[in-house]
């Protein structure tokens, strides 16, 4: 395998010459192969076929993505682009991935923007410009998000913790130092000796391939499990700590993440484990006041039935693919973010904080 450090500056999404350069996160661990997302008809395959996936890194191809449509847009005519022409653009990348929020957060970040040049009135080749930067400060923005939420996090992770993390919610899903994966990172920097249980995470098995590969790269001692594992280890009081990420957090705290966060969730519960998810704010969804409002996407079932392209099961068998489940608030103990530890009631702790974030950034 080839040796790079994603944590010094290869990113799963990066702007190169003005094109947007994908790892394809499909190849991995096996192969470190590039993907040229610059078109935007080849970004939403990118999104859909989780060439890129994680919900922040979602947010920041997406943001890439349409900028740098509307910056070639402007540039190819003889005038800036429409509002009709945002509104478009938005509505086709919104529409690859239906449960991460923050894909919808950045393109309306980004479609607000453009709007905001297009009344200044200013040339098309500034427009162009000031676009794909946008989108590139945005990139760096989350980067420093995730360093504050990750030393947050530091306060809840006792010294040689045993922590089962879910999915990937590392570099790779977050275009940064990740965010429940952050948490160990930074714990393991600070010499506090974690130690991480990976749950495979089927169908996709973002753990075995994406976790298990950024834990090891960082020398994080790191041991996989099946996803029915979890139980075995917490009755026998192998586990100090679950920590995961999420793809939206509704207004009273119920957040989506990976499918099989409930059941961990719900085990954590039931052996008085402490279950905490890690998000930046751009994860949560105010318009939503509970997780039943969250948009569940179904994949095809062929994830299931098959591994890397071999049957697991027989020629015409049912299956049922939920990407994302939705783990009640009050199976979490505490919501870590850049603006510290949310804890219940999360419908004040999480108002509090998106206030708190939207008067720094104005
Ligand atoms: O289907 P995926 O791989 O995009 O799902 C990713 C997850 O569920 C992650 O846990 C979530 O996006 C949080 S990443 C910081």
């Amino acid at each position: 395998m080839e040796a790079i450090k994603l944590d010094e500056g290869k990113m799963p999404v990066e702007t190169k010459d003005g094109k947007i350069i994908l790892i394809d996160q499909r190849k991995l661990p096996h192969a470190i192969e590039y993907f040229d997302a610059t078109e935007l008809e080849k970004m939403c395959f990118a999104i859909v076929d989780m060439v890129v996936r994680g919900a922040p890194s979602i947010g920041v191809a997406a943001a890439l993505a349409m900028s740098a449509h509307l910056r070639d847009l402007a540039l190819a005519g003889d005038r800036q682009p429409t509002l009709a022409d945002l509104d478009a653009v938005k509505a086709k990348l919104d529409a690859t991935r239906p449960t991460a929020v923050n894909l919808k957060w950045a393109t309306g970040e980004v479609h607000a923007h453009a709007k905001k040049l297009i009344k200044e009135g200013i040339g098309k080749e500034t427009f162009a410009e000031k676009i794909f930067q946008f989108a590139q400060d945005m990139l760096q923005d989350h980067l420093a998000r995730n360093k504050k939420l990750s030393e947050f996090g530091q306060s809840i992770v006792p010294e040689s913790a045993r922590v089962i993390t879910h999915c990937n919610a590392g570099s790779l899903a977050t275009c940064g130092w990740g965010t429940a994966l952050g948490v160990i990172k930074s714990a393991h920097l600070k010499g506090l000796n974690p130690r991480v249980f990976v749950d495979e995470t089927r169908p996709r098995n973002q753990g075995s391939k994406l976790t298990m590969w950024e834990l090891m790269q960082d020398g994080i001692p790191a041991t996989l499990i099946c996803d029915n594992m979890a139980g075995y280890l917490m009755n026998k009081n192998e586990v100090d700590l679950v920590i995961t990420g999420a793809d939206r957090i509704a207004a009273n705290g119920d957040s989506a993440n990976k499918i099989g966060t409930y059941s961990l969730a719900v085990l954590a519960h039931h052996h008085d484990v402490p279950f905490y998810i890690a998000a930046p704010l751009s994860t949560f969804d105010p318009e939503i006041a509970t997780g039943s409002q969250i948009p569940i996407e179904f994949r095809n079932t062929d994830e299931v039935l098959q591994i890397e392209g071999q049957s697991v099961s027989l020629q015409g068998a049912e299956a049922l693919n939920p990407a994302f489940d939705v783990t009640p608030n009050h199976l979490i103990k505490g919501i870590i973010t850049e603006q510290g530890i949310l804890r219940p009631p999360y419908t004040q702790s999480i108002k509090e904080a998106l206030d708190r974030n939207s008067g720094e950034r104005n």
